[in-house]
């Protein structure tokens, strides 16, 4: 059974579109997520970053291809385009499952990215208004537990967000999203720069380069190389539905190949200034890389409140962070809303709004497992790691693998071959990737963070 789309929109050209799924794939991912697995992972770090570029490439990036020809040549939300996509094939309708996964699964993570780009929101309006003021490790350590503590800070800077998020989305696709990536991502960008040029300035850039480009061949443990993997993934917001909806409002002339490759390239590089810079500062200021959040939120603040003209490097930091999360929670936001637009024919502002209720709520109790639930655990995780790890250990990546089946496997060679116009030998290479390289790596990752890491724990 199809689903008829009747009116769609479509970005306004092939940049526009590059632009919206690059500001999906930069995100808190390439900047708390990064750094944390960077940092920890001790003594190869250098191994983790190469795995991390060589997965984007080879998982990654043919992936990113699959997903936005699944949206595209299927005209509508991922479960409408699964379905399309299935009858048009000859496949059964059973493949919209991926779309239904895509859809909550991209809703779950929103629910905790919300509340951590909360955090971020939060220690900006404080660079703002009042300066981080942290001399010592300890007062940095005392302001994030006091922020971890207190659900109702934390509850009003996650709604704060959340209100952000459905703003952009409630406007529409091109007058919403686009537009809103189109004023954040140039921005993004030239902070960026700027923020890599005062990590060398005031920084210690070779001892960051040295840090993540150390190759210490002898230091491979099997767990930093699946990590790389894994962060490949999150980074390039995979599996999640996100892409494909993306993908559903492009044009039938754009190039996937070569737009891809641009996504691709343009994400990791991101990802590589934002890890320089903040290692920069990290050593500059003799701190430790410590694991998560911590080092984005007490470290950070206190490099900010030593280093000459800090209060403005934070301000523009934590900016920089909020355009880099408010560009990937629309995308997390939109595949749901679309599917409510275009399958009962709510009006968009309604469908983003109705939709955020829940996730806003989920949202509350993740701030409160922080504190006053931090005792409630489900399968011994808080509620906000069961989400995560939920999400981006279960979810993500058996939809990644069922996506390379499905486009490798199932769709159809003449499908793939008209939405995807490379010479022959690039197509080639590409579907040979897709169909053997990606679901054994996906599998590795899978059965990694599923099965062995909760062993080895
Ligand atoms: N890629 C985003 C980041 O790195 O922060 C996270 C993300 C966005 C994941 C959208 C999944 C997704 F569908």
């Amino acid at each position: 059974m199809s689903q008829a789309t009747p009116s769609r929109s479509t970005w306004s050209n092939r940049w526009a579109f590059i632009l919206v799924t690059i500001g999906s794939a930069v995100g808190l991912g390439n900047i708390w997520r990064f750094s944390y697995l960077a940092g920890a992972s001790e003594g190869s770090v250098g191994v983790f970053v190469v795995v991390y570029l060589v997965c984007v490439a080879l998982i990654g990036l043919p992936l990113l291809m699959a997903e936005i020809l699944i949206g595209r040549r299927g005209r509508g939300n991922p479960v409408a385009a699964m379905l399309n996509t299935a009858a048009e094939s000859g496949n059964s309708s059973w493949w919209a499952l991926l779309g239904w996964v895509g859809i909550f699964g991209a809703l779950m993570i929103l629910s905790f990215y919300s509340v951590v780009s909360g955090w971020m929101v939060d220690y900006f309006w404080r660079s703002l208004v009042e300066g981080m003021n942290v001399s010592t490790p300890e007062e940095a350590k005392a302001a994030y537990d006091a922020t971890m503590a207190n659900p109702w800070r934390q509850g009003f800077w996650h709604t704060v967000f959340m209100i952000l998020t459905v703003g952009v989305v409630a406007r529409g696709v091109v007058a919403g999203i686009e537009t809103a990536n189109k004023i954040m991502l140039p921005l993004l960008f030239l902070i960026l720069i700027f923020l890599a040029f005062w990590g060398t300035v005031a920084g210690d850039m070779p001892a960051a380069l040295n840090f993540m480009f150390n190759l210490k061949t002898e230091a491979i443990k099997p767990g930093v190389v699946i990590d790389g993997m894994g962060h490949a993934f999150f980074s390039l917001s995979l599996g999640m539905g996100a892409i494909m909806a993306y993908g559903s409002y492009l044009d039938k002339k754009t190039n996937i190949g070569h737009t891809c490759l641009w996504v691709a390239g343009v994400g990791a590089f991101i990802g590589l200034l934002c890890g320089a810079a903040i290692f920069s500062l990290t050593f500059r200021y003799g701190l430790e890389p410590a694991a998560g959040p911590g080092l984005i939120l007490q470290t950070l603040p206190l490099a900010f409140t030593h280093m000459p003209g800090g209060r403005l490097v934070a301000i523009l930091f934590f900016l920089f962070v909020i355009f880099a999360a408010w560009t990937s929670s629309i995308s997390l936001l939109e595949p749901f809303v679309s599917w409510l637009t275009e399958r009962y024919g709510i009006r968009r502002a309604r469908a983003a709004w109705g939709t955020a209720l829940p996730v806003w709520l989920l949202g509350l109790a993740v701030c409160l497992s922080f504190n006053e639930w931090s005792e409630f655990k489900i399968f011994g995780r808080t509620i906000f790691y069961l989400l995560d790890h939920f999400a981006t250990r279960f979810m993500m990546p058996l939809s990644g693998l069922a996506i390379a089946i499905y486009v490798g496997w199932r769709l159809g060679k003449m499908i793939v071959v008209d939405e995807i116009r490379l010479k022959q030998r690039t197509f080639n290479l590409w579907f040979d990737v897709l169909r053997f390289v990606v679901p054994v790596g996906i599998t590795l990752i899978f059965f990694y963070e599923l099965v062995l890491r909760n062993w080895l724990k």
